[in-house]
């Protein structure tokens, strides 16, 4: 059906490289002509095969029930076309006993269609695909066993899956929870204005960081900087949580204690307090005080949040609060198990 397949991907910690593995590997015994091609912040999208006979993939994980701002700036400088295209997004996927349970999609396929749509491509399918959920800043990692069980399952949908789109036919699994995505969108447009810029600032290297710079050099959005000797996170960071798990020492870390103060001082204490004392509104007596209060949060909140990790950053070279911090944060812990997709799934030899 196709006499080209070009798969663009991003990846933290490998799942969505996985996942452009498979189609490629079926679209290769097929005798398709194949790419896959890493999303940089750099990358231009140029020199691909174009026309009706090409068609473009897309894979990538899910953050904040949204694409990765990432991915999204790449379809934003997209060239136009009139490919067929498709787009997996991978989700948190988990295992409850001999329950796969999904991760959720929200906008991650959606706006990414809406863009690739406005350029002229054909939508011809939509899958999203719930391996391991990576999100080690809140769960450790899941157990071997169960990634082992959660990437056999994917690989047979993913055969499923391209079997049919490298037969011509569309896929549209993906708007199978459309309406659940729709009621959560709110949330994928906060987190792309807001808070990926607050999770940002949630990642420490602790004592055990031994400066190897493995985390800045790897970095797939080139969002670490090496300031005092130690790691530290700018804005542009995607929390795609690569440093996380590949880091040798175990060194990063959630500061969570850190986390847990400063984000209550910032959207509940600061906030209520303002409102109170500086502006004497109540919640009975202003009509607009939810609409204020979220602006105050705003306006407020983000100055505190990258104020206070700057400070944190400073004080972690003393090893007082180097120490408190390492040892309010969960992810030091052994139990805390990481994560990164299974090596045998990664190789990439067709960019
Ligand atoms: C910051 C962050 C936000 C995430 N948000 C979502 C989400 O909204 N929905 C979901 O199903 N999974 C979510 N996840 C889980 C990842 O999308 C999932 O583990 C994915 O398979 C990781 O792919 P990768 O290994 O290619 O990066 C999130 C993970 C992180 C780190």
């Amino acid at each position: 059906m196709y006499s080209n397949l070009t798969i663009f991907y991003f990846t933290g910690t490998g799942n969505a490289l996985a996942a452009a593995n498979w189609i490629a590997d079926e679209a290769e015994t097929r005798g398709v002509k194949t790419s896959v091609i890493q999303i940089t912040p750099s990358l231009k999208a140029i020199g691909f095969p174009g026309g009706t006979d090409s068609l473009v993939g897309f894979c990538y994980p899910t953050h904040g029930f949204n694409a990765p701002p990432v991915v999204i700036n790449f379809l934003f400088r997209f060239p136009k076309g009139n490919n067929p295209v498709f787009l997996l997004n991978t989700r948190a996927g988990m295992k409850l006993s001999k329950l796969f349970t999904p991760g959720m999609s929200g906008l991650a396929q959606l706006f990414p269609a809406l863009i690739l749509g406005i350029k002229g491509y054909k939508i011809a399918g939509l899958q999203p695909m719930d391996l391991p959920s990576n999100w080690i800043s809140i769960h450790p990692g899941l157990r071997q066993k169960v990634v082992d069980s959660i990437f056999q399952r994917c690989e047979k949908i993913s055969k499923r899956f391209s079997a049919k789109i490298l037969d011509g036919k569309n896929v549209f699994n993906g708007l199978l929870s459309l309406p659940v995505d729709l009621l959560i969108s709110p949330i994928s447009v906060a987190y792309i204005l807001l808070g990926r810029f607050a999770l940002a600032k949630t990642f420490i290297a602790d004592s055990r960081c031994n400066n190897c710079l493995l985390c800045e050099k790897e970095c797939p959005v080139k969002a670490i900087v090496i300031k005092n000797k130690r790691p530290f996170w700018t804005r542009k960071c995607e929390s795609c949580m690569h440093c996380m798990n590949r880091c040798p020492q175990r060194a990063i870390q959630t500061p969570h204690l850190f986390v847990a103060v400063v984000w209550w001082l910032v959207f509940l204490v600061l906030p209520l307090f303002i409102l109170k004392e500086l502006f004497r509104l109540t919640p009975e007596s202003a009509q607009y005080y939810n609409l204020i209060f979220v602006g105050v949060m705003i306006v407020t909140g983000f100055p505190v949040i990258f104020l206070s990790y700057r400070i944190l950053h400073f004080f972690l070279k003393f090893r007082f609060f180097s120490a408190i911090t390492s040892y309010t944060s969960l992810t030091r812990f052994k139990f805390w198990r990481r994560y990164f997709a299974p090596k045998m799934y990664l190789r990439n030899k067709r960019a």
